[in-house]
């Protein structure tokens, strides 16, 4: 990670990720949630105030230092124990079949290797577990994906390796997941290309 990455990115992300007009969907995609849950590409915690009380703890796996110095305030609000459990969601130091949930918002677009990370997700969660998903990915139409596949060279540059053309259904059921429930939408307020969301959860054979 450069100075970019460590230093500056966290705290864009804590804003542009953080607005009031993401939050019902950062509601929808708890909802749900329940027992130990792990939650990949926690960055600074904005899903914290989302948890259902049925959460008894929270295994946060994220890279950059500062992303978990900004959640601060959010942990010491939160009454659900988190601890930080992870660097990164391709390998992750957690044992198999050992969490009732998973959470992952915005995250399969930048972590390297999604593939590898849903595999790893699959592997720590018990069998029949959830994976809760809000991920902007590749758009259902060709003219807004002409668009994502134009600027994907420059999201990848300015938001730290984030791609907006990644297949985020396909990659669930490549990984072996049963989408259980699934809202494909255009985010409100955002362009397009940047905007094409994927709500839902997916079931860990
Ligand atoms: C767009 S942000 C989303 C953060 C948070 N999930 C949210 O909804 O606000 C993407 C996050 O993925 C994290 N990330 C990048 N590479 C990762 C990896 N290999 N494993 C886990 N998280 C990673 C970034 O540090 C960043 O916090």
């Amino acid at each position: 990670m450069g100075l970019y990455e460590k230093q500056v990115l966290p705290r864009i992300l804590n804003v542009a990720c953080g607005t009031k007009t993401v939050e019902p969907l950062r509601r929808r995609v708890c909802e749900g949630l329940a027992g130990n849950v792990v939650e990949i590409g926690f960055g600074s915690g904005l899903n914290l105030p989302f948890f259902p009380a049925a959460v008894t703890q929270v295994a946060a796996v994220e890279p950059a230092d500062l992303g978990w110095k900004l959640a601060g305030p959010r942990l010491k609000a939160s009454s659900v124990p988190v601890q930080r459990s992870g660097l990164d969601g391709q390998s992750l130091p957690l044992a198999d079949d050992s969490y009732d949930a998973a959470l992952s918002t915005w995250a399969l677009c930048t972590i390297p290797d999604a593939a590898a990370a849903l595999r790893e997700v699959r592997r720590v969660l018990k069998p029949g577990g959830t994976l809760h998903f809000l991920e902007h990915g590749l758009a259902p139409d060709e003219r807004v994906r002409r668009w994502q596949r134009r600027l994907d060279p420059l999201e990848q540059r300015i938001f730290g390796g984030c791609h907006f053309t990644r297949p985020i259904v396909d990659l669930l059921t490549a990984a072996g997941f049963t989408i259980t429930d699934l809202d494909v939408f255009y985010e409100k307020g955002a362009p397009k290309f940047a905007g094409a969301d994927s709500l839902g959860t997916a079931l860990s054979p």
